[in-house]
């Protein structure tokens, strides 16, 4: 889901595209709860759309824990 889902905006390895890096350099300094809002809800707006029918805040928490670790 992460190379196909989400490295279709955010990249592969994500670095960066349509959506902003995702690589553990740019969420140094993002909290767990930031991110996490981000993924369940998506940002108004933007192109990043809400997960949260395909994901739980578990599996979410999950994904934001393999990103922080890198590619
Ligand atoms: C259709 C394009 C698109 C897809 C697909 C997408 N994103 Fe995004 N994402 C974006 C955009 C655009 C933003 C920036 C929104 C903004 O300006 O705040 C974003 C922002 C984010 C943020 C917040 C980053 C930050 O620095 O604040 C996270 C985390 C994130 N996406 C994770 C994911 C994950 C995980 C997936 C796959 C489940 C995913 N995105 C799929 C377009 C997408």
């Amino acid at each position: 889901m992460l190379k196909h889902d989400c490295g279709s905006c955010h990249g592969l390895p994500p670095k960066g595209g349509l959506g902003p890096s995702l690589m553990p350099d740019a969420l140094a300094g993002k909290s767990d709860q930031l991110l996490l809002d981000a993924i369940q809800k998506g940002r108004a707006g933007t192109a990043m759309p809400p997960w949260r029918t395909f994901l739980n805040e578990d599996e979410s928490r999950w994904l934001i824990a393999r990103l922080r670790q890198g590619w």
